[in-house]
């Protein structure tokens, strides 16, 4: 099979294992502790059937969706992963393209192997930024002024991670800082000559939004280093004011699970919030983000835009979330994987596999546009 043959997520999924040597594809893969949130994501949404509604005309379906402001093709968009450049050299820019070609948002990560700037000039019109505050108050006020500068539409702050979490797989296979690969470890990496070789070609990945503050002159390495002593710091609501008052643009919360922080986000002038457990990589024992969401909808839903990722699979999990009070949504694997396993070709290939599923399944429940999508077509028992 190739990216060709690919025909839904598992598909891709299996494609990029097979590309990566083990201790790639467990940092992507895996979760926090026992790994019960990964599973707990997708069954989730499989718990929620949609009834499906007969006799209306469904000839035509319109996907768009409209999001602060700007009409995008889809209702989802591509949630911030790190380290994309070392799973597919170019990684970043790779699935900034793709989301630009299908006319959705890209949230580049805090940990992107690519810069900004980078973004800003390839995709101002559909990229966002994920800020990782960082611990000296005036990195992460650069960051935010670069980002601003590079035109991008939207500051994300994550905030669901006030300490590292315990990831078992990465432990095992000494994936972390500083880099102490085993014989094992670099023994895998050579049964992936094709992953090898690029991986060799490409040299070290950077993370060059924060090569200006780690010293002059400093490596990849070095750079790692200075992004993993300016990571989890304290961040509290009177970092979200600061950055809300300083960010010009629209500004959005990631990783909110309660309806009292979301209330609290809008309070503070937030402009969305992204439902998320972080893909079940922060707090194994956390909900899944499709059981809070209802809550927080009936909360905030009327003042402020609601995202949701964590567990996107299938188009019926995007059209249930959307159902349930999400205005939008967005995937962090689905994506990874495709451009993992194909570069740009894979990961248009993974928005298109979502596309026709969402609209196989609007066809299915008798909907023509997603603003007909709503709680009725949850079946509750
Ligand atoms: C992530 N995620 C993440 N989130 C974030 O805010 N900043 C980041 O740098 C990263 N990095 C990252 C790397 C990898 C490899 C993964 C898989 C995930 C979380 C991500 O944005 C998103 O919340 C989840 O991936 C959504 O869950 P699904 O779609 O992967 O199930």
């Amino acid at each position: 099979m190739d990216i060709d043959d690919a025909i839904n997520f598992e598909d891709l999924r299996l494609l990029a294992k097979r590309r990566l040597p083990k201790i790639c594809y467990d940092f992507i893969e895996g979760g926090a502790d026992d790994e019960i949130g990964l599973d707990r994501n997708q069954q989730a949404f499989r718990d929620l059937p949609l009834i499906p509604r007969y006799l209306v005309n469904v000839d035509k379906r319109d996907l768009t969706k409209e999001l602060f402001g700007r009409k995008y093709d889809l209702p989802y968009g591509i949630s911030p992963t790190g380290l994309a450049g070392m799973f597919r050299v170019g990684g970043d820019m790779m699935l900034a393209q793709a989301a630009r070609d299908a006319n959705i948002p890209f949230v580049m990560s805090g940990s992107s192997t690519a810069s900004i700037e980078d973004l800003g000039k390839l995709a101002p019109e559909h990229g966002w930024y994920q800020l990782y505050a960082a611990r000296d108050k005036s990195v992460s006020e650069d960051m935010i002024r670069r980002a601003d500068a590079a035109g991008l539409g939207a500051l994300v702050l994550t905030v669901d991670v006030p300490v590292h979490s315990n990831r078992e797989r990465n432990v095992r296979n000494r994936f972390g800082r500083p880099v102490r690969l085993s014989l094992a470890t670099k023994l895998d990496a050579l049964s992936y000559p094709g992953w090898l070789y690029e991986y060799l070609k490409g040299g070290l990945p950077m993370f060059p939004n924060w090569l200006p503050y780690a010293g002059e002159g400093a490596d990849a390495d070095e750079v790692a280093d200075f992004m993993a002593s300016m990571t989890t710091p304290p961040l509290t609501w009177d970092d979200v004011a600061r950055f809300r008052e300083i960010w010009p643009r629209k500004f959005i919360l990631k990783g909110i699970m309660h309806p009292d922080d979301a209330i609290k986000a809008a309070e503070l002038g937030c402009d969305g919030i992204v439902v998320s457990n972080h893909g079940a990589r922060q707090l194994d024992r956390a909900p899944a983000s499709i059981e809070v969401l209802p809550a927080i909808a009936a909360a905030v839903g009327n003042r402020m835009t609601i995202m949701l990722d964590s567990g996107i699979r299938r188009g019926s999990d995007i059209a249930t979330a959307l159902c349930l009070g999400a205005d939008f949504v967005f995937v962090g694997r689905a994506t990874l994987y495709g451009v993992t396993a194909g570069g740009t070709a894979g990961a248009t290939k993974a928005i298109e596999i979502l596309r026709r599923e969402l609209d196989l399944v609007m066809g299915q429940i008798g909907v023509a546009d997603l603003a007909s999508l709503n709680e009725s077509f949850i079946f509750k028992g």
